[in-house]
């Protein structure tokens, strides 16, 4: 069986550290390279019929300060080196991209993640990798 790429999907949630934490846990156990993948959402409106897009500006920043604010120090805190990855989309579909694209063995997901409302339920984002990832899924609690 072969087992050399993992990834983790981190959205800054304490869920999405906990699941990278134990990524880089079983990815040094099983020898894998780790890739950490952030997907930014474009600001409501974008993908709809209506709406405008965002400025290069404006989406240039949010992808900045992802990856300074909550990517880059994810990657710092683990102990094993591994690459941080920027995605811009919809999170579910992003990160199904990615794994297919980047024929990933294995997939760390929280089970919850950084959205406001309080869930008794998988988050959506979850339950979509959970249902429709091209490998298997670790969600982490
Ligand atoms: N934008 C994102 N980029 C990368 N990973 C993400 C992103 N959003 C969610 N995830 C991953 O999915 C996990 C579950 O988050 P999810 O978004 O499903 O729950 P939620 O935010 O509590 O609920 P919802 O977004 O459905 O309101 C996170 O811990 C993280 O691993
Ligand atoms: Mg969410």
């Amino acid at each position: 069986m072969q087992m050399s790429r993992f990834a983790v999907a981190v959205d800054g949630s304490a869920e999405s550290k906990r699941a990278a934490q134990m990524a880089a846990e079983m990815a040094k156990l099983a020898g894998a390279e780790l890739q950490l993948v952030t997907v930014v959402r474009p600001p409501e409106g974008w993908w709809g019929i209506e709406g405008s897009p965002p400025t290069p500006e404006a989406m240039s920043s949010a992808i900045a300060s992802a990856r300074s604010e909550l990517l880059t120090p994810i990657q710092k805190s683990l102990d094993v080196e591994a690459e941080a990855v920027l995605e811009v989309g919809e999170p579910g579909g992003a990160i199904i991209n990615f794994c297919s694209e980047n024929e990933i063995d294995m997939l760390f997901v929280g089970r919850r993640g950084a959205g406001v409302v309080e869930r008794v339920m998988m988050g959506s984002v979850a339950d979509r990798l959970a249902h429709n990832a091209p490998c298997p899924v670790v969600i982490v609690p």
